[in-house]
């Protein structure tokens, strides 16, 4: 008798941590300071699930950030340009190392590709959690790698949790006694770790406890080929803008 087993249709998460790490560490620990100080964010925790990833809420006063937490998320404020990008280049460059490593780790087929143009990093923020906070459920929308970087953190609380992609599928088709498949997994947030996951696997933190404020730098990465494809420049030279 033989037995095969296959898992075909996995969606890898994975961790990763940089030779760099203490030097990435600081500098999104200095980084986020600034930025806290700086620049007005989001906030996290109920106050970000109340009103919603489209249009957060951005409080006027510190305050805030201390009860709910802060985010540099959707402040307007780029951390690919000056005078953010001197900070953090070398977190953005472990971030794309730390997105090739992903793709390596995926069913992808084309050994001839060119990985070193293969995509681009599009969004990046850093966000601080206070005694009890955490990030409520969410995706990240219009990309397809996303990542998160601990630079610190206490690593017995906040964990994150993801989801996995078809639970609404066997989430109604089976009862507590027939369980077959995990729903959730759950990754300690390490201090000098990359996390990396398909954008649209749904994920959460649990609550972050301590003295200590945990930091972290997230971000997505796209194909350039889904921005610059043959496809646009199709459209844009198909229909000229006067033509009826
Ligand atoms: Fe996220």
């Amino acid at each position: 008798m033989t037995l095969s087993v296959n898992h075909p249709f996995s969606f890898p998460v994975i961790s990763w941590q940089p030779e760099d790490h203490e030097d990435l560490t600081s500098r999104l620990v200095d980084g986020a300071a600034k930025l806290r100080t700086d620049v007005k964010g989001a906030v996290l925790s109920h106050a970000w699930r109340n009103v919603g990833s489209r249009e957060m809420f951005e409080p006027q006063s510190d305050e805030e950030y201390a009860k709910h937490g802060y985010s540099s998320y959707k402040s307007g404020v780029s951390l690919f340009d000056a005078p953010w990008l001197e900070i953090f280049e070398p977190l953005h460059q472990a971030a794309f190392q730390a997105c090739y490593r992903y793709i390596r780790e995926t069913p992808w087929d084309k050994p001839d590709a060119d990985l070193e143009n293969l995509g681009m990093l599009n969004h990046s923020w850093v966000s601080v959690y206070g005694d009890g906070h955490f990030i409520p459920e969410h995706v990240h929308t219009d990309s397809h790698i996303s990542w998160v970087f601990y630079g610190a953190s206490n690593e017995d609380s906040g964990h994150i949790i993801f989801r996995h992609p078809a639970a609404p599928v066997f989430r109604m088709s089976y009862q507590e006694d027939a369980e077959m498949f995990y729903e959730t997994f759950k990754m300690p947030p390490t201090v000098g770790s990359f996390i990396v996951f398909p954008s649209f696997m749904q994920h959460f933190t649990e609550q972050h406890f301590g003295d200590e404020d945990r930091i972290i730098y997230s971000g997505n990465f796209v194909f350039r080929s889904s921005v610059t494809g043959h496809g646009t420049a199709y459209r844009m030279t198909r229909v000229a803008k006067d033509e009826p």
